[in-house]
């Protein structure tokens, strides 16, 4: 038969502390915001930049404050290649890398996108990015840790450098920083130009005391960067095109809660249509501006000139098609319709 021993005070104090203890765990862990790191490299007023601003706003108001979004811009937190890692490590949650930037991780399909006159416009672009062939490159990050949630344009390149840079002939010997993409490596030397593969937080300053020649970028980030400062030159080649895909660590979306991760997913869609529907405009006025400013001149180009550059560039889609896989190239073509 049990006996029953009555509780001491002793014990009473014991158990309210115990109590205690438990509470103050367990109410700031209540309380505590899921906090997203989302890295990049770019200004905050470009299309990448008002894009993530958006999701901020807007995952914070579809979770009820459930998620904290924290946007670091400009490289403040890491460079290209060092978000990537940080990425799968979990040091941070969400990036938004340029599609060039995704060979070092072994996925080298995306370099797709930087196949010079692959799409003619953003109609285009989009019959990829918001179709099937865009969800199946996503796909491809999965193994790697990553899911890709979301494509965000930025814009066409063009071509910048301290000399006039018209014809295939000008690039001789230029030295022209890119980003890690192969595609691009093998686009300038298809002009004779000597590619430098370099972070973009550096590239300002390489363009400033001459460690690089030019380099070519959408207006938006050029004119960002302020990079038309330190290039006298420009030629609207629009030669190819430079966008995104936000991605995240797989391991930490997949442990969201269920209704969290569903209040993410309806902000991400609101801030890409957000994002894809500043681009162009964006870039349309960083052309403007930097016209406007008088430190560069920019060259629009002739019918024939560009003639000559589809020439002498679009070899680049078979010298690189075992590098990104043909089957993906036909793919990409299929779909633009070309
Ligand atoms: C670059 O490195 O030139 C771009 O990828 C930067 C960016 O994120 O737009």
């Amino acid at each position: 038969m049990a006996t029953h021993t009555p509780i001491t005070r002793r014990q009473l104090a014991a158990m309210a502390g115990a109590t205690a203890l438990v509470l103050s765990f367990a109410a700031p862990a209540l309380a505590e915001p899921i906090v997203i790191k989302f890295s990049h490299v770019v200004a905050p007023d470009t299309p990448k930049g008002k894009g993530a601003a958006k999701f901020e706003e807007l995952a914070e108001a579809y979770t009820n404050g459930a998620v904290d979004v924290q946007v670091y811009p400009n490289s403040q937190l890491y460079k290209d290649k060092e978000e990537l890692e940080a990425l799968q490590l979990g040091a941070v949650q969400m990036l938004a890398p340029s599609l060039a930037k995704f060979g070092p991780l072994g996925v080298q399909d995306f370099e797709v996108f930087d196949l010079p006159y692959i799409f003619k416009d953003y109609d285009a672009l989009h019959a990829v990015t918001k179709g099937e062939v865009g969800k199946m490159l996503l796909g491809k990050l999965e193994d790697k840790g990553i899911t890709g949630l979301a494509y965000w344009d930025n814009g066409f390149k063009i071509m910048s450098a301290n000399s006039p840079v018209i014809t295939p002939d000008d690039f001789l010997g230029l030295k022209m920083r890119i980003q890690s993409s192969k595609v691009l490596e093998a686009e300038m030397n298809a002009l004779g130009a000597v590619p430098q593969v370099m972070a973009f937080s550096e590239v300002y300053q390489a363009l400033q005391t001459g460690v690089v020649d030019g380099t070519e970028n959408p207006p938006s980030n050029m004119y960002t960067q302020k990079m038309n400062e330190v290039q006298k030159h420009a030629t609207i080649s629009n030669h190819g095109y430079l966008g995104y895909a936000v991605i995240v660590n797989k391991q930490f979306w997949d442990g969201l809660p269920e209704d969290v991760r569903a209040g993410l997913d309806k902000a991400m869609a609101e801030a890409t249509d957000y994002a894809n529907g500043i681009a162009k405009a964006e870039n349309e006025a960083a052309l403007e501006a930097m016209k406007a400013a008088g430190t560069t001149e920019f060259h629009e180009m002739t019918e024939e000139e560009r003639a000559t550059w589809v020439e002498v560039l679009t070899p680049v889609h078979d010298e690189m098609a075992d590098r990104i896989g043909a089957e993906t190239i036909a793919a990409v073509k299929a779909a633009t319709g070309g």
